[in-house]
């Protein structure tokens, strides 16, 4: 339409000039009225899902989407198909399939050795009350036949028919046993009566999960199993330390009074894949502020030393154990000792990035040498680690780098 067209259409010649504006004005109004309308029409499903990816793609570090949505269209799938595929294992026949009772076994230890006790074939009953365990550590087990998960506190007496229990149920870093002392002493104490208890009714084994914070603040070093310890009964570690010192007290006057066969696992500090992302733990602190570009916190001076064994190693030596005829305590651990800083340092550079290392004050009670003397696991059970360090510190960094990446993805999918 030309402009006098449009004069003679409207009405605009017999208007004056601020009319005119003002009609201008209105026109123009409604133009951009309608196209905002039309722009938040419901959009289709590929204009939405492009939204979405667009939506996630803003977060702070990127993340594959696309890998996200696939492995989760992959599970949805499997579920209404109901063709879940488990890890593989062997098959025992009757005689040599044992009933296995894993307590804390959707911790992050426990969750590993009911990988290698299903794979070996045999029947395994994990119990555990969640405190600090999770579903989703032994999630690729739940339905197969072998495998049966039972949410109870151990507090509470427990009544099923087993072969042999792992005694593992106990809070395990100290931000988690200390966030109830009570409640970690009744586990230790009230806990382990309640699983001698079983293991007297049912003739079964019972294996100790015990730690060496039984040795305190050692003033022998390397720590050996003929060593007393040093804890102070008091202090703030004294629920965990004392609890499994109690626990192992327990575990002989059954052995002695009911003749039931007990063994006793001195675990030194263990890392690995399932470890709480905020258990407290060096190894999980220093991996998760390096991963995120924070300041690696060293408590003290980080003059400290300790000595880490991968998980696996761990779960070698729990099993031998378990099955050997050595009935006394046995440290589990990996000598090879380092001070704090150097495990610091040694994560960084692993990782990569540009944290730095930062001190802050010791925390009380913090022991200050731990080194196990493993010669009693070498002579019966044949054991000692075989994951060096730097194998196992990037199989962990590996882990995190995933979580962090599928903790990312929950809260964006929160967001919508
Ligand atoms: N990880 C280590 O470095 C280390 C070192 C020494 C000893 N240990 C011992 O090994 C065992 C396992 O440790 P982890 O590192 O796997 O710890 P974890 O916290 O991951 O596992 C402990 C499990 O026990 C469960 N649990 C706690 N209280 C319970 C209760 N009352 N009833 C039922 N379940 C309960 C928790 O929910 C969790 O699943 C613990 O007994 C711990 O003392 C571990």
């Amino acid at each position: 339409m030309t402009s006098s067209k449009l004069m003679r259409f409207l009405p605009l010649r017999k208007m004056k000039s601020t009319k005119l504006i003002a009609f201008v004005v209105i026109f123009v109004l409604v133009l951009v009225g309608y196209s905002k309308l039309s722009s938040t029409k419901e959009t289709g499903p590929m204009e939405a899902k492009d939204n979405i990816l667009r939506e996630f793609n803003k977060a702070d570090s990127p993340i594959d989407v696309m890998e996200e949505i696939a492995q989760l269209k992959k599970k949805v799938l499997e579920l209404e198909k109901g063709t879940k595929k488990y890890p593989e294992t062997k098959f025992l026949n009757y005689k040599d399939r044992k009933r296995i009772l894993i307590t804390g076994g959707a911790g992050f230890v426990g969750s590993h050795l009911s990988d290698k006790l299903m794979k070996q074939g045999h029947e395994v009953t994990v119990v555990d009350n969640f405190f600090t365990g999770r579903k989703l550590n032994v999630e690729h087990w739940i339905g197969h036949p072998n495998f049966e998960l039972i949410h109870h506190d151990i507090v509470n007496p427990l009544y099923i028919e087993v072969d042999q229990i792992y005694h593992l149920a106990s809070p395990a870093s100290p931000p988690n046993y200390m966030y109830n002392p009570i409640k970690t002493i009744k586990t230790n104490t009230v806990g382990t009566i309640n699983m001698l208890g079983l293991a007297r009714r049912t003739r079964a084994r019972l294996l100790l999960a015990s730690t060496s914070e039984v040795y305190g603040d050692p003033e022998v070093h390397p720590q050996n199993e003929e060593y007393w310890g040093h804890v102070n009964p008091i202090g703030p570690r004294a629920c965990y330390d004392e609890g499994k010192r109690v626990a192992e007290t327990m575990c002989y006057a059954y052995a002695k009074q009911e003749n039931i066969e007990v063994r006793v696992a001195r675990i030194f500090n263990t890392f690995g894949p399932r470890m709480h992302m905020n258990d407290g733990r060096v190894v999980s602190n220093f991996i998760l502020q390096a991963l995120q570009g924070q300041p690696i916190t060293v408590y003290g001076e980080g003059k400290q030393t300790r000595s880490f064994q991968y998980v696996t190693d761990l779960v070698e030596g729990l099993v031998a154990l378990m099955n050997s005829n050595y009935s006394q305590p046995v440290n589990l651990g990996n000598p090879d000792e380092h001070t704090i800083m150097d495990f610091a340092d040694i994560i960084k550079r692993l990782v990569g990035g540009d944290s730095k290392v930062v001190n802050k004050p010791a925390m009380q009670d913090d022991p200050r040498k731990r080194k196990p003397d493993i010669s009693r696991a070498k002579l019966y059970l044949n054991w000692e680690p075989k994951v060096q360090l730097e194998v196992g510190i990037n199989k962990t960094i590996e882990y995190f780098r995933n979580e962090l990446k599928s903790t990312k993805f929950s809260e964006r999918l929160n967001t919508f």
